[in-house]
């Protein structure tokens, strides 16, 4: 409930927080305080830090983290960028489940594709045992 009070920041006074005792992310217009999750990241701690103090929108969606990662990182929000210091978001930072679909519509042929070819192998084996 006490989530919404939203604290903003500006990208200049989030230049210097690139510390591993100090360690802040830009994320699609959001400010995420990784410090503590410097440790834990899967990617390593590297990647991080080396983005720390910045806009990392970029580098994060080329990872295509997963959803888990996604609902992770709510955990380390902090804020948001006040409205001035804002980017458009792009098309390619639609929610998650948008990327989820062109796989399964791509996987759609052969998931019917093999029932249908064993149905038509099984029929002539039918045929010629029993014709
Ligand atoms: C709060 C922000 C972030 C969270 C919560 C997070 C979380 C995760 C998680 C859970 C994974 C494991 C794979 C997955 O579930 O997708 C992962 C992998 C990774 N992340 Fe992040 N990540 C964050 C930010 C970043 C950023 C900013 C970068 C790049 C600058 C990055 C680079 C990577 C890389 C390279 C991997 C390894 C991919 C692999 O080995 O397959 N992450 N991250």
């Amino acid at each position: 409930m006490a989530e919404e009070t939203n604290q903003l920041f500006t990208r200049e006074e989030l230049k210097s927080r690139n510390k591993r005792t100090d360690a802040v992310l830009i994320i699609h217009n959001e400010v995420y305080d990784v410090t503590q999750f410097l440790d834990e990241h899967p990617g390593g701690e590297e990647v991080l830090l080396e983005k720390a103090g910045q806009d990392a929108s970029e580098p994060f969606e080329d990872v295509s983290h997963s959803s888990d990662a996604r609902s992770l990182m709510k955990k380390y929000k902090i804020g948001e960028l006040v409205e001035a210091d804002r980017k458009a978001s792009k098309a390619a930072y639609a929610p998650q489940w948008s990327n989820d679909q062109p796989q399964e519509q791509g996987n759609a042929w052969s998931s019917w594709l093999t029932p249908l070819l064993l149905g038509i192998a099984a029929t002539i084996i039918y045929r010629y045992l029993f014709a």
